[in-house]
């Protein structure tokens, strides 16, 4: 792009970025469109271009050594790329959420410093030479692993979402939070590398009525989940890197539990004990907590895994049209029941939908990125994606799951998004029907 005022940062602070959005992008849309689209800002390089014409710093002085930066950071001009929180949301500052910037990512890994974090207790700082895993209950003989006991046995590389069982909890009732940040960002995925549990089970013997396992983390919330014994076995991980490096503080350094497909919730953090039992536990986070009511006052009970869902990233509320004519859609699906099939895209409120191209890695229980290129002519549209998984699942209307969950529930909520494309290029979150 030759256009200076392309350059970045593009996205203004909260609340003010639709507005300056499409200022910035009326003046874009217009030129755009009297040379006929997207190629004619490209055609305009023969005029003299400042960005060409004039010396810049680094064109003129030695950049930094290498010492600068022992571990790098984004460019300065990245700097609006940052996890948000949403003040009137948690109780305190411990037991707190943030959320992924989706609207501001591509391709399908989250970088370790935007995964969304959602903690009961705050950030446990563990000394990993501290650190213990203990296995007992119902086992052959109880065991307590070092980190590098751990790091002893044969290891496996797998990327994987997490969503919290509350993403998009807030908009049950009805359209709330304006950005994909917000309604669609307590999801992230990353490349795990850590033990298949099976073995590490396997070390300790399980007794013939073994059937539940429970996690429990050494945070001081010492949050726990019942998990069955069979999924223990089939694919959990016990984690110690994400995308190549040790986990994050804030995602359970020095170890955490991968549950791939089920929901954030039971990927303890911190993970310092596995007990075997024959029933479940009913600890607080699945009874009281991540259980939903229904119309009629019986809760659905267990339900752990993901569904299929979509949304789409760009353009949503902090990601207006810039442009009038070429444009490209972008977005992303996953499910936990397996692969995304097939995204549907529509910009006219569902009258209308096309199939979106599904771009790089389709992998299992991951995210999936999508795009659909597309002509903007400058009216409004209600642009929706519905996600649909290898199983057949189809991703349902936000009425189509009130219809059977009624309206009390905070969890699962996996219906499809509206975002609304007003004329000027704003984008705001609503509900049809
Ligand atoms: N594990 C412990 N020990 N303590 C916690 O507070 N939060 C859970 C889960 N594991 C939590 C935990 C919840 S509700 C979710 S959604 C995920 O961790 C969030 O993982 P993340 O912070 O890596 O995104
Ligand atoms: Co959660």
């Amino acid at each position: 792009m030759t256009d200076k005022r392309l350059s970045p940062p593009r996205l203004p602070a909260e609340g003010e970025a639709t507005r300056r959005g499409f200022l910035k992008g009326g003046l874009i849309g217009s030129a755009a469109l009297a040379g006929g689209g997207l190629l004619s800002s490209a055609a305009r390089a023969a005029e003299p271009d400042p960005a060409i014409m004039e010396k810049k710093d680094w064109n003129q002085f030695l950049g930094v050594g290498v010492d600068a930066a022992p571990y790098g950071q984004p460019s300065p001009y990245e700097a609006h790329v940052v996890r948000r929180d949403v003040e009137w949301l948690t109780a305190s500052r411990e037991s707190s959420v943030n959320f992924t910037p989706l609207h501001e990512l591509d391709g399908f890994v989250t970088p370790n410093g935007l995964c969304f974090e959602r903690h009961h207790g705050g950030v446990a700082e563990v000394d990993p030479a501290e650190h213990r895993l203990m296995i007992n209950g119902l086992v052959d003989k109880p065991l307590v692993f070092t980190m590098d006991d751990i790091k002893r046995f044969p290891r496996q590389n797998h990327f994987y979402f997490l969503e919290c069982a509350a993403n998009s909890g807030m908009e049950w009732r009805g359209a709330q939070l304006n950005g994909c940040q917000y309604t669609h960002g307590m999801v992230h995925c990353v490349q795990y590398t850590g033990v298949p549990l099976k073995l590490i089970l396997e070390e300790a013997g399980l007794k013939t009525n073994a059937k539940w396992l429970m996690a429990e983390g050494a945070d001081s919330a010492g949050m726990n989940r019942s998990i069955p014994l069979e999924k223990g076995l089939e694919d959990c991980l016990v984690a110690f890197k994400m995308n190549g490096e040790a986990l994050r503080p804030e995602q359970g350094y020095p170890l955490r539990l991968v549950v791939p497909g089920w929901e954030g919730n039971m990927w303890v953090k911190w993970l310092r004990r596995i007990e075997v039992g024959d029933m479940p536990w009913h600890a607080r986070e699945e009874t009281s907590k991540y259980t939903d009511l229904m119309e009629d006052g019986r809760a659905r009970r267990f339900t752990w895994i993901m569904d299929a869902k979509s949304v789409v990233t760009n353009p949503s509320p902090q990601a207006p049209l810039l442009h009038k004519g070429h444009n490209i859609l972008s977005g992303l699906a996953w499910s936990g029941r397996g692969r995304i099939k097939r995204v549907d895209v529509t910009l006219d409120g569902g009258k209308n939908w096309v199939e979106a191209d599904l771009q790089g890695h389709v992998l299992s229980r991951c995210l999936t990125r999508f795009y659909l290129p597309f002509q903007w002519t400058g009216d409004p549209l209600l642009i929706q994606s519905r996600a649909i998984d290898e199983t057949g699942y189809v991703q349902p209307t936000k009425d189509e799951l009130r219809a059977v969950r009624g309206e009390n529930s905070i969890y699962h909520n996996n219906g499809i998004q509206t975002w609304h494309v007003r004329d000027n290029g704003e984008v705001e979150n609503v509900e049809i029907s």
